[in-house]
C-alpha cells in the first residue's frame, strides 16, 4: 500500500521517555545462560518476554535484530496516520522483496516486515480484527488440541486487549460491543477523528441491509457484516507489543533485551528423548562482526515472524534436506514443510473521485494543512493524525451459497462465520502504486481483500548467509479461486457505492480503477494493482512443522510462537490472532516446566 505522506515526516519534538534496560551490544550481556531465550521482540516475542518474566526466578533473554521503538526519530511509528511511512527502505523495516509474481504480471513486490521492538506491530496499519470463531476451531482441529478453539481461547481474547475512548472523545455507544472487550495491556480504540464518509458508509448498511448488514462488533467471533474499525491506538498514539507488553517490564531484573543483533542460527546442544536438542543460539550485529552465543536451560522460543522463523530453522539445518544441501547446509532434521505453504492476503485498492474537499487527501496536497495537523498532534495527540490512516469502517462478507462460483470451487473457508473477502472504506486515495497518486481532488477508496485465499507460496533460503534475504513467494492470485473471489469483492464494492447515500457524493471512478467494468477488466486491473496486506502466515504451521503445543516436530528444546504457526491465514488482519496465540503459548510454556 502506498500513501503519499512525506510532507508529514517533519521531525518530532523529542518527547520520548528514556530507554529502559536495553543492551545494544552483545558484549554487554550479563550472562550466557538463561532459562528461556526468545528470538525476536516482535508482536508475539514481546508478549512472551512479559509473561515469562512474571516469575522473578525465571531469567529471560530476548534478542531482536531491529532497533528500539523509542528515540528521536520514531515519529512515524508513533503517529497513527503516519504508519505508511515506516515502510521498506526505512530503518524500521527489513526491506524484503518477493520473487517475481507470475500472476501479477511477473513483477516483484515489496514485502514489508517490522524490524524494531514490537516487530510488525510497531509498523503495521493498526487495524485490530480477530477473525472468525471458525478459524480458531479449525486450528484446534488441526492441532488436535481443544485449547485453541474460540471458546477456549476466550480468556486470552479478553486478557490481551482492552478498548479505550478514541482520540476525539466521541460517544462510541453503538459502535462496538463492550462484552467482547477485556482489560488487557494492548489498548485499542474506535475511529479517533471523524471522516466525511462515516455517515454514508453506515447509511448504506441500512439501505442494503440484506447484502451488507451492520455488525456492531466484528471482533465477536462473527465478523460478517460492516462495522466500525477498532485500531491499536490509545490517546492518539500507536499501541504496539513494545508499548503494551515489553516497555512496561523492562525494569524487571530477570529480563535482558538485546537489540540491533540478529540471531544467525540455532545450535544443536545434544540429544534429548532421541531427538536433536537445540538450546543454544548464535548471534551477531552484522555479517562481518564477531559471533556470540547464549544457551537456554529450558527452551529457545522462535518469535521471528513468518519470514524470520523459517529462515532461521533452515539456517540451522531444520528443513528440506535437498533444498538445504543446495545452499551448502547439512540437514539435521529433514522436514520438507519448513518455509512452505506461505499464505497471505491479496489486497486491491479501488478509488472514486468525490464531491468533497474534506477528505484526508487535502493533508497530502497542502503543506500548511500538513504542518497544522502535525502541530495539533504534537500538542495534544488529537486531529486527523490521531486516527487510522486507511479506514474507519470495514466489513467481512461471504459469497452466497447459491452463487455460481460454488459450482466451480469448493468453499475453502473455515465455517459459516468466516468471510471469503473483506472490504475497507478509506477517506482518501489509497493505492499500491505510486504512479496513480493524484495531486488534487477528493477521493473515496475501497480496498477488497481475499481473506480466504487458496494460493500458497514459500519462504526459502537463497544462500547460507543469514544476512542475505530469503526468497519470498506469497504466490498472489495464483489460483482461479482467489481471482474469482477478488472479482466478486470488486463487484460488491461497486454495488456498495451505487447505493442511494452516495448519489451526490461520488463523481466518477478514478481513471485506473475505472477499468473494472467487466470481469476481464477487473482481472487485468487486479494483476496490475494487487499487493500484500502484509499478513504472511503458515511457514512453520501447526500439524506440519510444529505440534499442537507449538514445539517443533522431531526436535527438542525449541518452540515457535508467532504468525508462522497458522495452518490457514486467519480471515482478518493478523495481529490480534498473533497476540491471542502468544498469550496462550505463554501459559503452555509455563505449564510445561511446572514441577
Ligand atoms: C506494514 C504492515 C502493515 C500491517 N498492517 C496490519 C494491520 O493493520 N492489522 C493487523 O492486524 N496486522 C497487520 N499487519 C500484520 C501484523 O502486524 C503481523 O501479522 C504480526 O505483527 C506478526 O507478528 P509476529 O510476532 O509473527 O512477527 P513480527 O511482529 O514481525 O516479529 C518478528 C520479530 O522478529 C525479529 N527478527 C526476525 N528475524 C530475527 C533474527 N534472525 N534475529 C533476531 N530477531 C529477528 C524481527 O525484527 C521482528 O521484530 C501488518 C504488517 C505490516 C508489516
Ligand atoms: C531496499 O531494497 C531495494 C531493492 O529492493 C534497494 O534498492 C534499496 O537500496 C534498499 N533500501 C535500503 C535502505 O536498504
Ligand atoms: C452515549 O450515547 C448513548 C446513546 O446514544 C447514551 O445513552 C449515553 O448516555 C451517551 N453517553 C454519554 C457519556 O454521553
Ligand atoms: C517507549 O516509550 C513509551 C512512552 O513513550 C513507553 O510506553 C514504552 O514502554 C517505551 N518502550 C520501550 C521499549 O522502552
Ligand atoms: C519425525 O520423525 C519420524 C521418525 O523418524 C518420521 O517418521 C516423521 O516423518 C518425522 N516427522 C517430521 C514432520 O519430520
Ligand atoms: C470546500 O467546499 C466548500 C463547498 O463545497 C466551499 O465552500 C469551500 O470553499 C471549499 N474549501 C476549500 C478549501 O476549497
Ligand atoms: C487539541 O488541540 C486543538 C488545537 O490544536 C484544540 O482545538 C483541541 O480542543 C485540543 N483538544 C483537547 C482534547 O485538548
Ligand atoms: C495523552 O497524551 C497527552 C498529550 O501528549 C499527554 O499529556 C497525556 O499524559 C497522555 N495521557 C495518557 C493517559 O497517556
Ligand atoms: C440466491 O438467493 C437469494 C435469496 O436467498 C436470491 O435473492 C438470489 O437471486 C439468488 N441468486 C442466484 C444467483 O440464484
Ligand atoms: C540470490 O542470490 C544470488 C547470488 O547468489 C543473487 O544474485 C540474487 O540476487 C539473490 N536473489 C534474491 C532474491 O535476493
Ligand atoms: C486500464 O486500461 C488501459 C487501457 O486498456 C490499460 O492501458 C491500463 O493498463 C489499464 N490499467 C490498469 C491498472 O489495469
Amino acid at each position: 500500500m502506498y500513501l503519499s505522506l512525506s510532507v508529514l515526516s517533519v521531525s518530532l519534538l523529542a518527547a520520548q521517555t528514556a530507554l529502559g534496560k536495553l543492551y545494544t551490544e552483545p558484549s554487554q550481556l550479563r550472562s550466557t545462560t538463561y532459562d528461556y531465550v526468545i528470538v525476536g521482540a516482535g508482536t508475539a516475542g514481546s508478549v512472551l518476554a512479559n509473561r515469562l518474566t512474571e516469575d522473578q526466578k525465571i531469567r529471560v533473554l530476548v534478542v531482536e535484530a531491529g532497533r528500539s521503538n523509542n528515540g528521536s526519530d520514531v515519529a512515524n511509528i508513533r503517529i497513527p496516520f503516519n504508519a505508511p511511512l515506516a515502510s521498506p527502505g526505512t530503518p524500521f523495516d527489513w526491506n524484503f522483496t518477493t520473487v517475481n509474481q507470475p500472476s501479477l504480471n511477473n513483477l516483484p513486490e515489496p514485502y514489508p516486515r517490522g524490524k524494531v521492538l514490537g516487530g510488525s506491530s510497531s509498523t503495521n496499519y493498526l487495524v485490530y480484527t480477530r477473525g472468525a470463531s471458525d478459524d480458531y476451531d479449525r486450528l484446534a482441529k488441526i492441532a488436535g488440541d481443544d485449547g485453541w478453539t474460540w471458546d477456549n481461547l476466550h480468556p486470552y481474547i479478553l486478557k490481551h486487549s482492552s478498548i479505550v475512548p478514541p482520540a476525539d472523545g466521541h460517544n462510541t455507544t453503538g459502535q462496538f460491543d463492550p462484552a467482547w472487550h477485556g482489560n488487557g495491556p494492548l489498548r485499542t480504540s474506535l475511529a479517533g477523528f471523524p471522516a466525511v464518509i462515516d455517515p454514508l458508509v453506515i447509511q448504506t448498511t441500512q439501505v442494503l441491509s440484506d447484502e451488507f448488514p451492520f455488525n456492531l462488533d466484528v471482533n465477536s467471533g462473527n465478523p460478517l457484516g460492516i462495522g466500525w474499525t477498532q485500531s491499536t491506538i490509545a490517546n492518539g498514539t500507536r499501541q504496539s507489543s513494545a508499548v503494551a507488553y515489553l516497555g512496561p517490564v523492562l525494569f524487571r531484573s530477570n529480563l535482558d533485551v538485546l537489540i540491533n543483533t540478529q540471531v544467525t542460527r540455532l545450535i544443536q546442544t545434544g540429544h534429548a528423548g532421541g531427538k536433536p536438542d537445540f538450546r543454544s543460539i548464535e548471534f551477531a550485529q552484522n555479517a562481518k562482526s564477531r559471533r556470540f552465543r547464549a544457551t537456554a536451560r529450558r527452551e529457545v522460543i522462535l518469535s521471528s515472524g513468518a519470514v524470520g522463523t523459517p529462515q532461521l530453522l533452515m539456517l540451522s539445518g531444520i528443513g528440506d534436506r535437498k533444498a538445504l544441501s543446495k545452499v551448502g547446509i547439512k540437514a539435521i532434521v529433514n522436514n520438507p514443510d519448513v518455509g512452505e505453504h506461505l499464505q497471505d492476503h491479496p489486497f486491491l485498492p479501488l478509488q472514486w473521485e468525490v464531491n468533497s474537499n474534506e477528505t484526508f487527501d487535502q493533508i497530502f496536497y497542502n503543506p500548511d494543512l500538513a504542518a497544522a495537523v502535525l502541530d495539533q498532534w504534537n500538542r495534544n495527540h488529537t486531529g486527523p493524525l490521531a486516527t487510522n490512516p486507511v479506514t474507519n469502517q470495514l466489513g467481512f462478507l461471504r459469497i452466497p451459497k447459491n452463487h455460481s462460483i460454488w459450482e466451480q470451487f469448493e468453499d475453502p473457508s473455515s465455517g459459516p462465520h468466516a468471510p471469503h473477502y473483506e472490504i475497507a472504506f478509506g477517506n482518501s486515495f489509497v493505492t499500491t502504486s505510486a504512479q496513480d497518486l493524484p495531486t488534487s481532488g477528493g477521493f473515496l477508496s475501497i480496498t477488497p481483500i481475499v481473506v480466504s485465499p487458496t494460493s500458497r507460496g514459500y519462504v526459502r533460503l537463497n544462500t547460507s548467509n543469514p544476512f542475505d534475504q530469503p526468497l519470498i513467494d506469497p504466490a498472489f492470485l495464483s489460483t482461479d479461486y482467489d481471482v474469482a473471489v477478488m472479482v466478486e469483492a470488486v463487484k460488491a464494492s461497486q454495488r456498495y457505492v451505487a447505493a442511494s447515500p452516495w448519489k451526490d457524493y461520488i463523481i466518477r471512478p478514478f481513471i485506473d480503477s475505472a477499468n473494472t467494468t467487466t470481469v476481464e477488466g477487473i482481472v487485468e486491473y487486479s494483476r496490475q494493482r494487487t499487493a500484500t496486506t502484509r499478513h504472511p502466515t503458515g511457514t512453520a504451521q501447526v500439524g506440519k512443522v510444529v505440534n499442537g503445543d507449538l514445539t517443533i516436530k522431531n526436535v527438542s528444546g525449541l518452540r515457535v510462537v508467532d504468525a508462522s504457526i497458522f495452518p490457514f491465514v486467519p480471515t482478518g488482519h493478523t495481529q490480534a490472532p498473533t497476540y491471542i496465540i502468544a498469550e496462550r503459548a505463554a501459559d503452555i510454556i509455563k505449564a510445561a516446566h511446572r514441577n
